[in-house]
């Protein structure tokens, strides 16, 4: 099974893109997984969503493309999807309701350092990607709170986390 990891983080030592790291390792020889750049994508303009897109957009949908299933983990920025992350998902929503994002099961996940854990970004993407016709794995919001207390050097070091982690995903797999 191939699976993209898309992280809502552009920073070097973001905890989503070390999230979606021991996400990958749990997942183990179950599925192969590619990291998606979205930092490149440029601000959406539908006068560039022609035939020929940017050079990342026709990348990033064909990553998408070629995905069994989607992992995302994202940050929340004030209360809310990061730009970046909603931007590139804008991008690669056409042609509505048939673009790459139409049907590909996805995990959502975040992390974050107040106790919620990006919980209310994640209630905006699962409602953006109901308009993309993205279904989104049934299961309670996994939201790493505190989570700069849970990572060492890009490492998840919280046992429970991981362990429930792992749980999470053997349901994802499952339902993929
Ligand atoms: C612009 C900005 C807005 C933020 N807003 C929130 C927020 O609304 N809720 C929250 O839990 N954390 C918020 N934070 C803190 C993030 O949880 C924290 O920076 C986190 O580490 C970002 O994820 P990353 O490590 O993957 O980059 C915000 C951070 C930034 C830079």
């Amino acid at each position: 099974m191939k699976v993209l990891l898309i992280s809502g983080s552009l920073r070097e030592r973001s905890l989503n893109t070390a999230l979606l790291k021991a996400a990958g390792e749990l997942l183990g020889d179950k599925a192969t997984c590619e990291w998606a750049s979205i930092g490149e994508v440029p601000l959406y303009n539908q006068d560039l969503d022609g035939e020929e897109k940017p050079a990342a957009v026709t990348r990033l949908k064909a990553q998408i493309e070629n995905a069994d299933a989607l992992l995302i983990a994202s940050p929340e920025y004030n209360y809310g999807i990061p730009g970046v992350l909603k931007n590139a998902i804008d991008w690669v929503s056409r042609p509505a309701f048939k673009s790459v994002l139409a049907h590909k099961k996805t995990l959502l996940l975040s992390a974050s350092m107040s106790d919620m854990g990006g919980v209310r970004a994640q209630g905006q993407l699962k409602q953006v990607l109901a308009g993309t016709l993205t279904p989104i794995l049934p299961a309670p919001e996994f939201a790493v709170g505190s989570a700069q207390n849970k990572f060492t050097d890009g490492t998840l070091t919280d046992d429970d986390t991981r362990q429930k982690l792992q749980r999470l995903l053997n349901d994802f797999l499952a339902w993929v």
